[in-house]
């Protein structure tokens, strides 16, 4: 599993279009920092609207020849990349840190997700399947034919890069499709160019796999207005998701988009729940990742009879976590991606100050190093509670009963995840399915995603599912085609 350092990638300042590593040709230049040190990474010469034509061109040409191709060899490549990825564990783990901020545990967890989500994809070849239906025609008969969709444009956001680019592009690929993809500008090389070297080295076909980097104000609409593509997978922030939706389905085009956007996931602890294990679940679900996380806990709510022991316990439990070097193996709490997130956090700190929550824990903002801060007699409709943190601030929510503890819950546009703690198992089924949201978790974090189990939002939280066969059907097309094997009888 260890990385010879001698064949460790390199040149990531070039973008890979129609499977060569080439120099950008916009003026503009992509300044990769560490955002725990501000050290550069690598200075990336960002791609003209051309190059991305470039990319959608040779997207096209390779696409069909690859969906031809068998599915054993189609696997394969999919296979090789685990294996690649095993074997550059380390070399990648270390970019997720000083690329993302990653901590070490988060850096694992996310190289985890991702290794699982390529192995999923690795299943699709062989898995996808077609249909034979009834017909109530006489001499019909009736197929159901799943198809590659043909290009797809992903674009992708910062905080799991590797896992959230990889989770759309290693499915599609898997399934016959090529890709042009968009990194976040916080993360190019994990969100995209470091999976280009290691789907090269796997052996992909040149062409299926185009990496573009460049702002997405610049080339953002652009990728996404293209012919040549008719389905846009989306990740990020519901504003840009919004966004995209009009753009993909405005003007000339109306193309498929899966949105999977932001959120603001409840995290409910009823009376009778147990207290130690939902504290430690309510710290590691808040501040994983420091918090930027769509599915990180947002506001913890918490039943009357037990709030006040809940809070002594978690701040208690809070004042333990390290905060530093995301390097460090005992860091729990590294950077925030940039200067811009770091700004929205003090507003949201001085907002919660000013609507009259109480601030029992606090600390010095170091660069982009920002102390975990805690909240106290919040209310459902203060800023810290309705609208998304992204960050290692939570507030904690009274709630007179379990009726009123849902209530709380569901007074939110987003439905992405959500969780209850409960020792009652069905008390805690009866509450889940209360829960207007994609992903609910009963004795457990919000933050969950596995391979094999529909992953996704509603509301504000977006469109569309990742993961086994919902994925599945999110990257093919469905195609009837009827064969009328005997001649029909036509009113006229
Ligand atoms: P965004 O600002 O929305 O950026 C996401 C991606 O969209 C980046 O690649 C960005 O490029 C690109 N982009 C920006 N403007 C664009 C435009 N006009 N057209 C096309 N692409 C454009 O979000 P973020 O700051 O990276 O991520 C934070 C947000 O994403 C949070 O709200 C979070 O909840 C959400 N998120 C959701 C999920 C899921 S699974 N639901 C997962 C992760 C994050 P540039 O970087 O070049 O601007």
């Amino acid at each position: 599993m260890s990385t010879n350092t001698t064949n460790a990638y390199s040149d990531f300042h070039l973008q890979f279009i129609a499977g060569e590593w080439q120099t950008g040709k916009d003026d503009s230049t992509n300044t990769n920092t560490n955002p725990y040190n501000g050290d550069t990474l690598v200075e990336i010469q960002q791609a003209t609207k051309d190059q991305l034509n470039e990319a959608y061109d040779a997207a096209t040409q390779a696409q069909e020849a690859w969906a031809k191709q068998t599915p054993a060899a189609r696997a394969a490549v999919l296979y090789k990349v685990v294996n690649i990825l095993d074997q550059r564990q380390e070399e990648i783990v270390d970019w997720l840190i000083k690329e993302s901020g990653s901590t070490r545990i988060k850096a694992m967890v996310e190289f985890g997700a991702t290794r699982a989500i390529t192995l999923e994809a690795a299943t699709f070849p062989n898995r996808v399947h077609g249909e034979i239906r009834p017909s109530n025609t006489p001499g019909k008969e009736n197929f159901i034919y799943r198809e590659p969709i043909g290009v797809v444009a992903v674009i992708s956001p910062w905080n799991f890069p590797l896992h959230l680019t990889q989770r759309s592009i290693a499915p599609a690929l898997a399934l016959g499709n090529a890709v042009v993809l968009k990194p976040a500008s916080d993360t190019p090389v994990t969100g995209g160019l470091l999976l280009a070297k290691v789907f090269e080295e796997a052996g992909l076909p040149k062409g299926l796999l185009n990496v573009v980097v460049g702002s997405g104000s610049e080339i953002g609409d652009a990728i996404v207005e293209h012919k040549a593509s008719s389905f846009v997978s989306f990740t990020g922030s519901t504003s840009v998701g919004k966004h995209i939706g009009e753009l993909a389905n405005g003007g000339e085009h109306i193309k498929q988009v899966a949105l999977e956007l932001g959120g603001n996931s409840p995290f409910v602890v009823l009376k009778d729940a147990d207290i130690d294990q939902a504290v430690k679940a309510a710290v590691f679900g808040k501040f994983l990742h420091q918090g930027q996380i769509c599915m990180a806990i947002n506001r913890i709510i918490v039943e009357n009879e037990v709030y006040d022991e809940f809070v002594e316990r978690f701040l208690s439990h809070v004042k333990t976590l390290q905060v530093g070097d995301p390097n460090d193996q005992g860091t729990a709490i590294g950077p925030i991606i940039n200067q811009k997130q770091v700004q929205s956090l003090r507003d949201k700190i001085d907002e919660a100050q000013k609507e009259g929550a109480k601030m029992l824990l606090s600390g010095e903002i170091n660069g982009q190093l920002v102390p975990p801060h805690v909240f106290t007699e919040v209310t459902r409709e203060m800023d810290i509670a309705y609208n998304e943190i992204f960050g290692p601030l939570i507030g904690i929510i009274r709630a007179k009963n379990e009726e009123d503890a849902l209530s709380i819950a569901n007074d939110s546009m987003y439905g992405l995840s959500s969780a209850v703690f409960t020792a009652d198992m069905q008390k805690g089924l009866r509450f889940a399915r209360g829960i207007r949201a994609g992903m609910t978790h009963i004795n457990d974090i919000p933050v969950n995603d596995e391979s094999n189990v529909a992953f996704g939002g509603e509301k504000n939280s977006g469109i569309g599912r990742f993961n086994g066969e919902w994925v599945l059907e999110e990257f093919t097309r469905t195609h009837w085609i009827s064969m009328q094997n005997e001649p029909r009888e036509y009113p006229f």
